[in-house]
């Protein structure tokens, strides 16, 4: 049995092939077209998942399409004439989805005739209740979607026992808590698609003070929805105005806020304005009123299913923050949140709504570990550093067995160079968790700034996050509960927060990933030797890229490692090292000063 779900004509398409119940790959678009969020159909992400299990299009038992446009049609219609462009867009996009066989068909240049599968159409929030549910390692949970809007929803909840799904409510259009944080996040002058994650960062520097405002602004009903003031905002009546540039693939959302929310809160910051107190301030009491919205919401929903698990979806599962808070403050014991939390998980969603809750075939695969992009084999990466990496004088390239290589990288970790590290199959999702990452040592706390002049070039206020031994969680954090995809942030124990600087943030949390031997055995072992030699089993772990989507194919990463000023390299088998005198941009001969060896 293979299902094919497919994430299309919309911010972060993807793909993902699911064979007799197991994933096989899952993969968003952007790695291959190097668009961030790419939307459009993911031809690459499709052909690469095809690759993987071996098939074609001819072979796909069924095509899962995470939209659904009979959804909530009262809904769609009503504000379809109150809001006519908004509703032709909705149309056009609808419309595109009515010749996605076509489109396959031409992208693959195969017959129409010869794609005989049924394309199955699942509602946007039910696709992200499954993609969380039926991946989880829970028998029976509670299940939350919260995103901006999807089939004219914003959240939807529901229980999860052994294959059944069970969507009980949802909230539904203009209100809406992702479009809460997206409308406060352009507010304070962060407009690309995608920025709400910087906000989060901002927020811990300020103080909440104006948080009996923010009340006013959002709420949780007690009937398990989000309720919106909507004076502060303008979607309600205008729709969320979406456009495309970059030749259609990249979202540009429109306005969302109101003249009422500046008449409030004062005048919003333009892009080129500094970030001032204010500006924390606000972002501090925006994030707290979330923060208070969810663990009101979550835990009337421990209440009313009297579970202990929960699984959770959505863009605003990606608020790492709420998510801690949850742990804390709510009854649910365990909480599950899959790495690509956000729309492009809804193709693993859609393909296992069709496997479970269409086909009723049992449950028997958990995601545990974030590896189902494209990997490339050891002769493949050696060729790639033959072609890109032709001034040996300037790169000395070194073969090593696994131990010492594992060894080589630690020694360079802790001597405060930065590495980059490629193993495996690229991670699903947007974190780099050990595949596609950029280590360095957390002890230092300068690093921070070296990674972000040599390689990130990010904003100061983003902090950069630790990968910790499972084991060791304890020692460092005051929680436990395993975050293996990033995806919680954590109280770092107050007496260790000298010992590990470099990804504590200015409020002494951190957005922690727990490394498992079972699950991710290579990063563990570096983790490991570099506590070994220094006593610290953290690294600071950011994503390998620099302003682009993360490296997927071994030239990617050669070039991100010519460009950028990282120290040394590690592929497969590989050590790259840079020699002194081959460093680019300014023409110095000399490597940094903050270099320690
Ligand atoms: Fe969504």
């Amino acid at each position: 049995m293979i299902i094919l779900g497919i994430n299309a004509y919309h911010a972060n398409a993807s793909a993902a092939i699911v064979v007799d119940g197991q994933l096989i790959a899952a993969a968003e678009e952007e790695r291959f077209n190097r668009v961030k969020y790419a939307a459009g159909l993911p031809v690459q992400a499709i052909r690469y998942c095809l690759a993987e299990a071996g098939v074609s299009l001819a072979h796909v038992d069924h095509f899962a399409i995470p939209r659904n446009p009979w959804a909530r049609l009262g809904t769609k219609l009503r504000f379809a004439i109150r809001m006519p462009r908004f509703a032709l867009e909705r149309a056009r996009v609808m419309a595109k989805f009515s010749g996605i066989k076509g489109e396959l068909a031409a992208a693959f240049e195969v017959d129409p005739e010869s794609i005989r599968a049924p394309f199955h159409r699942i509602e946007h929030h039910v696709a992200h209740l499954a993609s969380a549910y039926f991946v989880s390692p829970f028998d029976r949970a509670a299940v939350l979607s919260v995103d901006g809007l999807g089939d004219f929803a914003s959240a939807m909840w529901a229980t999860g026992e052994g294959s059944a799904l069970r969507p009980h409510g949802a909230t539904t259009f203009p209100h809406s808590l992702g479009m809460y944080y997206t409308a406060l996040t352009q507010y304070l002058g962060f407009w690309k698609f995608g920025d709400e994650y910087k906000v989060m960062g901002l927020a811990a520097y300020g103080s909440p003070r104006h948080l009996d405002e923010f009340r006013k602004i959002v709420s949780a009903n007690g009937n398990m929805t989000f309720r919106l003031n909507l004076e502060y905002f303008t979607h309600q009546t205008q729709g969320p105005e979406m456009t495309w540039r970059d030749a259609g693939t990249t979202p540009v959302l429109g306005k969302l806020f109101s003249d009422y929310l500046e008449k409030r809160l004062g005048p919003a910051r333009s892009a080129d304005q500094p970030v001032e107190q204010r500006h924390y301030d606000l972002a501090a009491s925006m994030q707290a009123a979330l923060e208070e919205v969810l663990v009101a919401h979550v835990s009337e929903l421990a209440k009313r299913t009297g579970e202990k698990s929960l699984c959770l979806a959505g863009g605003v599962a990606f608020n790492c923050v709420a998510n801690g808070k949850m742990l804390e403050r709510t009854p649910f014991q365990q909480i599950y949140v899959q790495p690509a939390a956000g729309d492009a998980g809804l193709s693993v969603g859609a393909a296992f709504a069709i496997e479970h809750g269409v086909l009723g075939r049992p449950r028997g695969f958990v995601m545990e570990h974030a590896g189902w992009g494209p990997g490339y084999s050891e002769r493949e990466i050696a060729r790639a550093v033959e072609q890109r990496v032709a001034d040996r004088d300037a790169v000395q390239v070194e073969e090593l067995a696994e131990d010492s290589l594992v060894q080589a990288a630690a020694r360079e970790i802790a001597a405060g160079h930065v590495l980059g590290w490629y193993q495996g199959r690229a991670e699903w999702g947007p974190r780099a968790l050990g595949n596609r990452s950029i280590v360095a040592d957390p002890r230092r706390a300068e690093m921070k700034d070296v990674l972000n002049e040599r390689i990130k070039h990010r904003e100061m206020f983003r902090p950069f996050a630790p990968s910790i031994l499972e084991e060791a969680t304890g020692e460092y954090f005051e929680c436990t509960h395993p975050s293996p995809f990033m995806t919680f942030a954590y109280n770092v124990r107050p007496e260790q927060r000298s010992a590990i600087p470099a990804p504590t943030h200015v409020d002494g949390t951190a957005r922690l990933q727990t490394v498992s031997r079972r699950t991710n055995p290579l990063y563990w072992k570096l983790i490991r030797a570099f506590g070994d030699l220094t006593g610290v089993p953290v690294v600071v772990n950011t994503s390998f890229n620099d302003n682009e989507p993360i490296v997927c194919r071994p030239e990617e990463a050669l070039d991100c490692f010519l460009r950028t000023r990282m120290d040394a390299l590690v592929m497969g088998n590989l050590m790259l090292r840079r020699k002194a005198a081959s460093w680019p941009g300014d023409g110095s001969a000399q490597a940094p000063a903050h270099r320690v060896s």
